[in-house]
């Protein structure tokens, strides 16, 4: 007699071939109790529920105990039937209903067998990982993260830890955590960091140190902002996949981003069937009509469309002159202008060429017209998803920036001493990864598709 999860009993013909009719056992919960003869039952393994039918009158009793969403444990036989729709059942010869559960908590919880708004959800947020439609988005999540690190592990690139907690503020804005050892009511100590410790807003800077002894490198973690941003896809703590790529060009730097998000849209399409096709269910249900599939195979099968900064600000400008002036930053606005009226086949799309002033110091100039060697790409109803440049190489031009951004020169020297190991160029990006799930998922909201997501106001 051994153990089985439903994904594997329901994963395929040959597995479920060669366990009909034999004992298994299976624990889980119970999610549906219909005509008082099926219980389905979850183990969270699996959107699919295994079906149990208490027919026989020693269940009696356990029949009176039957409640949507507490714990139980099924020995049974598995069988195969043919008259009915659902083909694999259990019929059980012992049925063991864990004690300690409240009723009256999981019936007065999001639980409850009913329709909750995803915002709704979020009001119970440990809870959420109970339901189909948080359970299935953290699923596909769960292989996404995976892939990424097969995609780099596979192309030969080494991983690096790069550290969540250090005082270089990689983006110059000032967005940023700081963080002490202080207990605010102890105020006689001393700081562990000197009040400098900060939460990292992006592995890039250390990154590239990796990257001169390493080559090909990548990391993937959380990262903190700081910024008052109060929208369906911003985080104070997202993941962020990052890449460094010694002798990259910014086309080469474009080609592995499309490179790896084609792969990892593949992946998806392989990997998480029954989690699109439940999606899909789940988004027609609410009016909205996403087939998913057909969005990704549409992604993996087609060019992403290419533009420069300057020529996309040109049909911008078109659509509405006083949008948007040369210089100022894309935003969501001008994102959703792009996509619903002027590239209307939802692409990705690539821009490249930004201004300066707009970007950060460690980008390389063109020659020309006071632009960097800087990509974003830009997914139709998310928006920006990768950033990436071609990096400085000079040691005066960072110099001179960092001066002129007010930025502390002495935290982040060891930065510059780099660039005396020789005029290495070099690219790389970063893309966020919760964005992506946003995108693959069809979900609206950035919080709805991180397990346990931290926004300005709720931690
Ligand atoms: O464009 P960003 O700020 O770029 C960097 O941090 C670079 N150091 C990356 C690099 O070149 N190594 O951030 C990269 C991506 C954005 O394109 C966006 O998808 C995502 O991170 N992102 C956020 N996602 C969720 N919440 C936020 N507050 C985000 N800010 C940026
Ligand atoms: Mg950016």
């Amino acid at each position: 007699m051994k153990k089985y999860s439903i994904k594997y009993i329901l994963s395929n013909k040959n597995i479920y071939k060669k366990l009909i009719n034999k004992i298994i056992i299976i624990q889980g919960w119970i999610k549906y109790y219909r005509n008082n003869i099926f219980i389905d039952i979850n183990d969270g393994t699996s959107i699919k529920n295994l079906q149990v039918l208490i027919k026989d009158k020693k269940f009696l009793s356990i029949k009176k105990k039957i409640n949507i969403g507490i714990p139980i444990k099924v020995i049974g036989i598995l069988v195969y039937q043919k008259k009915n729709k659902n083909k694999i059942e259990l019929i059980p010869n012992k049925i063991k209903i864990y004690k300690g559960y409240d009723l009256n908590y999981i019936n007065n919880s999001i639980l409850q067998n009913k329709y909750h708004k995803l915002s709704k959800l979020r009001e119970e947020i440990y809870l959420r990982f109970r339901t189909n439609i948080f359970s299935t988005i953290i699923r596909i999540r769960s292989i996404l993260f995976f892939e990424i690190h097969k995609f780099f592990y596979k192309n030969k690139y080494i991983y690096i830890n790069t550290p969540i907690i250090n005082k270089n503020n990689a983006e110059g804005a000032g967005e940023v955590f700081n963080i002490t050892s202080l207990d605010s009511n102890n105020k006689n100590l001393k700081d562990l960091f000197n009040n400098e410790g900060k939460l990292t807003v992006s592995g890039q800077l250390e990154l590239e140190s990796s990257m001169y002894g390493l080559g090909k490198v990548y990391t993937f973690g959380p990262v903190f902002r700081a910024e008052n941003s109060n929208t369906y896809k911003h985080l104070s703590e997202f993941w962020m996949l990052e890449s460094e790529i010694m002798y990259y060009k910014l086309k080469d730097i474009i080609n592995l981003a499309i490179k790896l998000i084609k792969y990892l849209l593949k992946k998806i399409l392989i990997k998480c069937k029954d989690e699109l096709f439940y999606l899909d269910q789940y988004h027609k249900k609410h009016n909205k009509f996403k087939d998913l599939n057909n969005r990704l195979k549409k992604i993996i099968n087609n060019k992403f469309i290419k533009i420069s900064y300057t020529n996309i600000i040109k049909l911008l400008k078109k659509e509405d002159n006083d949008i948007i002036k040369w210089g100022e930053d894309i935003g969501s606005i001008h994102e959703k202008i792009i996509f619903n009226n002027i590239f209307k086949k939802s692409l990705p799309i690539i821009i490249y060429n930004f201004p300066n002033k707009i970007k950060p110091f460690y980008m390389k100039r063109n020659k020309y017209n006071n632009t960097t060697k800087s990509i974003d790409i830009l997914l139709p109803g998310v928006g920006e998803i990768i950033g990436g440049s071609e990096r400085e190489t000079s040691y005066k031009k960072l110099l001179k920036r960092i001066k002129k951004n007010k930025m502390n020169v002495k935290n982040i020297n060891w930065y510059l001493n780099l660039r005396k190991l020789g005029k290495i160029y070099h690219s790389g990006f970063g893309l966020g990864v919760d964005r992506l799930i946003q995108f693959i998922t069809g979900i609206n909201n950035i919080r709805d598709v991180v397990p346990f997501p931290i926004y300005p106001g709720h931690i």
